[in-house]
């Protein structure tokens, strides 16, 4: 495994920037969502707000992926592609969202519920959500990434959910995904030292049922193999000597 990539002050500052535009975009997106819309139309939205910022949707052209955003909706886990299909109240929907700008990039999703959804749906949503906060705090200088991938499972498994085990967090600067790979399981203490200029990408995926996953026949979308409900949040966050910068957390620009 290629060494884990130090950023210097100024690919920080491409980075933010990068990371602002996501967080904006997200922001705006999640005012929209609303039953009735398709994953085309969101995806069409999100692109617009990308290219109006200067930013160019990395998504597109990665390993042929034609879309700005991947949309995953329900039992949907990540990399669901945008297309005819129609949000219904109830649903929930994984909006996944990169960015590049001056090369550089970000790369951060939320579930959003459409509608009211079931209590099961938004107690899987808030667990998501705690999981991620979790292994953010992690995040630190002399921690090690199990810390961080430790932390995601305890919370992930404490609400009785399991975790994703063949899809992961990964770090991010000039390429979408650069080293290391992130689990978002683990035991403390494990896995390389957290320094600081690293900028990670940390994405729990949580699924209500069990771990395993299947791919679709379009080549793309992940589905938990038991149709069971998946949530998904990603941030792209900073290691410093101050604590975990979350870079996609502010909307910018
Ligand atoms: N955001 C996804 C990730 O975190 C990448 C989407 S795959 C792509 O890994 F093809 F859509 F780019
Ligand atoms: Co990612």
């Amino acid at each position: 495994m290629a060494a884990i990539k130090l950023k210097t002050a100024e690919e920080i500052e491409r980075i933010r920037k990068a990371c602002q535009i996501v967080a904006w975009v997200l922001k705006r997106a999640g005012k929209v969502i609303k039953p009735g819309m398709t994953t085309k139309d969101l995806d069409s939205f999100c692109d617009k707000l990308i290219r109006e910022k200067g930013g160019t949707p990395v998504f597109i052209g990665y390993r042929g992926y034609r879309h700005a955003t991947c949309i995953s909706v329900n039992s949907e886990i990540v990399h669901g592609i945008p297309g005819e299909k129609v949000l219904q109240t109830g649903d929930i929907v994984s909006l996944d969202v990169g960015a590049k700008l001056a090369g550089y990039c970000g790369d951060s999703a939320v579930t959003f519920p459409v509608g009211k959804v079931s209590s099961k749906a938004s107690k899987l949503l808030r667990t998501t959500k705690a999981a991620l906060t979790a292994g953010i705090k992690q995040a630190r200088v002399g921690n090690h990434l199990g810390d961080i991938s430790a932390a995601v499972q305890k919370v992930s498994e404490t609400g009785g959910y399991t975790v994703v085990r063949e899809l992961f967090g990964h770090g991010i600067g000039a390429d979408l995904h650069e080293d290391p790979l992130i689990p978002n399981f683990g035991r403390p203490g494990e896995g390389p030292l957290l320094k600081p200029g690293m900028v990670l990408a940390i994405e729990p995926m949580l699924n209500m049922g069990g771990w395993k996953i299947k791919t679709l026949a379009d080549g793309w979308t992940v589905v938990t193999a038991d149709k069971s409900l998946s949530c998904h949040f990603e941030h792209t966050v900073l290691i410093s000597e101050r604590g975990p910068e979350i870079l996609t957390e502010r909307a910018g620009l």
